[in-house]
């Protein structure tokens, strides 16, 4: 079945909660079938849950990205019972607050392994399948921070989430003969567990103060992401691959 048709496997990655939650819910609510994936099980499987409760298709599966192993076995039982994948959402990501003078090689390894490795090493695994039914669509979580802005204190984050875009670049150019597209989309500031996090990131009292900036005037929802995600895996964009959308509510092309 090609991506077009309703009743894809879709696999989404942290779909506990944020964004990645958004997103299978939407994905659920299309018709389709979702494979919740997350470290975070109670919220994983909560979220596999509400889909189901909703009238959608789905189940939870314990995975994280930063494991070879996990990659191939999760991609050889969805195939093994679904008989196909047809689309990857690789979201799960971490953004910790690290001043350059603490930025450990340990601190820096991590977030690539998640934010950036985690990615490659689920496409590398479900790649074979999808080209051998020549059809599939992966959409990889960028960041504002990674193809416009850089952050103080988030070097590694910054340089992982700039990593993406090269990532869904080059996929997109091997993958394209294939029948495989590979886009991104590269969030503003969403409201989300992430931002909110006064050590980690803004923090709620400099997230509102940013909306002012917003030219939309708010912040984002995970909604106004997970939409674009699933546009992004429709037959609606069928022509379009390679590319990372921005999505935040005018910041970058804003005046402040
Ligand atoms: N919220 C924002 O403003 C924003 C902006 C730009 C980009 N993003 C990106 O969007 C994605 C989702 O962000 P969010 O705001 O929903 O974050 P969040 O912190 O709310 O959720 C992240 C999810 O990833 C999961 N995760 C973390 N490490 C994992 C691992 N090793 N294996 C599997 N799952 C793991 C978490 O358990 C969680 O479910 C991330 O890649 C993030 O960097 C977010």
């Amino acid at each position: 079945m090609s991506e077009d048709k309703k009743n894809r496997i879709v696999i989404i990655t942290g779909a506990g909660i944020g964004i990645g939650h958004a997103t299978a819910k939407a994905f659920g609510a299309l018709g389709d079938h979702v494979v919740v994936t997350d470290i975070l099980e109670k919220e994983g499987r909560e979220t596999a849950q509400a889909i189901a409760a909703a009238g959608g298709s789905a189940e939870f599966r314990r995975y994280d990205v930063r494991s070879r192993e996990a990659a191939d076995a999760l991609v050889a039982d969805v195939e093994a019972r679904h008989g196909r994948i047809d689309v990857i959402v690789a979201n799960a990501g971490i953004a910790h607050r690290t001043p350059l003078a603490e930025l450990t090689d340990e601190k820096w390894d991590l977030t690539f392994d998640i934010d950036l490795k985690g990615i490659f090493r689920l496409v590398r695994a479900a790649a074979p399948g999808m080209r051998a039914r020549r059809s599939g669509s992966v959409v990889a979580l960028s960041s504002i921070m990674g193809v416009a802005y850089g952050w103080d204190e988030h070097v590694h984050y910054s340089a992982a989430k700039s990593g993406v875009v090269g990532l869904v670049r080059a996929l997109a150019v091997e993958l394209a003969r294939d029948g495989v597209r590979v886009n991104g989309v590269a969030p503003g500031y969403i409201r989300t567990a992430q931002l909110l996090s006064e050590e980690n990131s803004l923090g709620p009292v400099a997230a509102e103060k940013a909306a002012e900036f917003i030219p939309m005037g708010r912040l984002g929802t995970p909604e106004d992401i997970a939409d674009v995600i699933a546009f992004l895996a429709s037959k609606e964009a069928r022509y379009m691959t390679g590319q990372v959308l921005v999505v935040d509510g005018g910041l970058l092309v804003g005046r402040y």
